[in-house]
C-alpha cells in the first residue's frame, strides 16, 4: 500500500461534506482539511427534509466546499489520488449528486474512485478523534436512521448483533421533540430542553429493556411521549405548544432518560456478551450528552474504554467517508476502480 491523498464527498441527506485525508503506507490516516454545509434551516420550514430540495442544494455546494478543502490545506485537485463517495443508505437523488460529482472529477484527473457506506463513515469515524480506538470493540451506532450495537474486529469485518426493529435512537429523539413544539431535527434540542428538567417527572416505557437480546424498538415510546403531552395539556388547559417551559422541559428530561436508559442497557449486555473491554458510540445521537455522561460512568465502573468521535464530526460530514475510504484502501478490504459508471445504493 502506498501513501495517498484521499478526497471524501457525503452527499446522502442534508448536510453536504467534503474532506481531505493523507493515507500513509502504515498508521492512521491524518485530516488534512474538511468543508460542511448544512441545509437543515432550509429544510425546517417543512418540518423535515425534502428529498428534492436537498439534492438541488447539494449541487450548488459541492465544488464550492471542495475548493475550499483544498485552499485550507494547501493543496491542489493533481494532488488527489483517489475521490471517496457516499454510496448509500440516503436520498437517492442527493447521492447521485455526490457520485456523479466523485465520478467526474476523478474521470476528469484519471485517478479511481470508491464508494463508501455511509454507517462504515460513522463507524470509522471515532478514528479521527485525539484518542482513537484500538480493535475488537463493541460500536453503538446511533443515527437518525440507524440504531445497531455491533462487534467489530476490524476494518471490513462487522457483525450486527442487535439493531432497532422500529424507530431508530434519533428518529424517537427528533420525533418527540416535534410533539413538544420543537424545530427539525429536535434531537439537540430536546437534550438542550431536558437541562432543565426532572428526568423522573413522567413514566415513560423502556421498550425491550429487559428482554435479553440487543435489539431496540422507539415506536411505543413515542406513543407514550404523545399521550403524555397530551395528558399535560388537558390538565393545564391549554396547547402543548403553550405549556409552562417547566413542564415542557420535564417531558424532554424524561424522554432522554427512557432513551438513554435503553442504549446505556444494551450496550453493557452487548460488553458482557462479547467479553470486549472497549465501546465506542458513532453517529448523530453520540453527540448526547447525558448519554456520554452514563456510558462513561458505567464505562469508568467497568474498566472499559469509551470512545466518541468528536462532537462536530458526530452527524454527517465528509471527513468520515475520506478516513473510512483510506482504512479500506490501507487495510486492502476494498480497492478504488476506474469504471466511472457509477451507481448507489439509497437502501
Ligand atoms: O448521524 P446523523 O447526522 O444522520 C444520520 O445518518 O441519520 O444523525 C442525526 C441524528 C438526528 O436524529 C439528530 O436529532 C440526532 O442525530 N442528534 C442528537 C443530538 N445531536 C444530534 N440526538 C440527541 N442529542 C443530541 N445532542
Ligand atoms: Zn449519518
Amino acid at each position: 500500500v502506498k501513501q495517498c491523498c484521499v478526497l471524501g464527498i457525503e452527499s446522502s441527506c442534508d448536510e453536504t461534506g467534503v474532506a481531505l485525508v493523507d493515507m500513509p503506507a502504515q498508521g492512521l490516516p491524518v485530516l488534512l482539511a474538511h468543508a460542511l454545509y448544512s441545509q437543515i434551516e432550509m429544510h425546517q420550514a417543512y418540518g423535515g427534509v425534502v428529498p428534492e430540495l436537498a439534492s438541488r442544494d447539494h449541487i450548488r455546494r459541492v465544488l464550492p466546499l471542495t475548493q475550499q478543502v483544498l485552499q485550507d490545506s494547501g493543496r491542489t485537485l493533481v494532488d488527489v489520488d483517489v475521490v471517496a463517495f457516499t454510496r448509500g443508505p440516503g436520498l437517492a437523488g442527493a447521492l447521485l449528486v455526490g457520485a456523479g460529482v466523485a465520478c467526474a472529477l476523478a474521470a476528469a484527473l484519471g485517478k479511481p474512485v470508491l464508494g463508501v457506506h455511509h454507517l462504515e463513515g460513522h463507524l470509522l469515524s471515532p478514528f479521527l478523534s485525539i484518542d482513537p480506538p484500538e480493535f475488537p470493540f463493541v460500536a453503538l451506532l446511533v443515527s437518525g436512521g440507524h440504531s445497531q450495537l455491533m462487534r467489530v474486529d476490524g476494518v471490513g469485518s462487522y457483525q450486527i448483533l442487535g439493531e432497532t426493529i422500529d424507530d431508530a435512537a434519533g428518529e424517537a429523539f427528533d420525533k418527540s421533540a416535534k410533539l413538544l413544539g420543537l424545530d427539525y431535527p429536535g434531537g439537540q434540542a430536546l437534550s438542550k430542553l431536558a437541562e432543565s428538567g426532572n428526568p423522573k417527572a413522567y413514566k415513560l416505557p423502556r421498550p425491550l429493556l429487559h428482554s435479553g437480546d440487543l435489539d431496540f424498538s422507539f415506536a411505543g415510546l413515542k406513543t407514550a411521549v404523545m399521550v403524555q403531552t397530551g395528558k399535560c395539556a388537558h390538565a393545564h388547559g391549554c396547547a402543548v405548544a403553550d405549556l409552562p417551559v417547566a413542564v415542557l422541559a420535564d417531558l424532554a428530561a424524561s424522554t432522554q432518560a427512557a432513551i438513554v436508559e435503553v442504549l446505556v442497557k444494551k450496550s453493557l449486555t452487548a460488553l458482557k456478551q462479547t467479553g470486549l473491554k472497549r465501546l465506542v458510540v458513532a453517529g448523530g445521537v453520540g453527540a448526547n450528552r447525558e448519554l456520554r455522561q452514563q456510558l462513561n460512568a458505567e464505562c469508568a465502573r467497568l474498566k472499559t474504554r469509551v470512545h466518541y468521535p468528536e462532537l462536530h464530526l458526530c452527524t454527517d460530514n465528509g471527513a468520515m467517508i475520506a478516513m473510512a475510504a483510506a482504512m479500506r484502501l490501507q487495510s486492502g478490504q476494498q480497492s478504488a476502480v476506474n469504471n466511472y459508471a457509477f451507481d448507489v445504493k439509497p437502501r
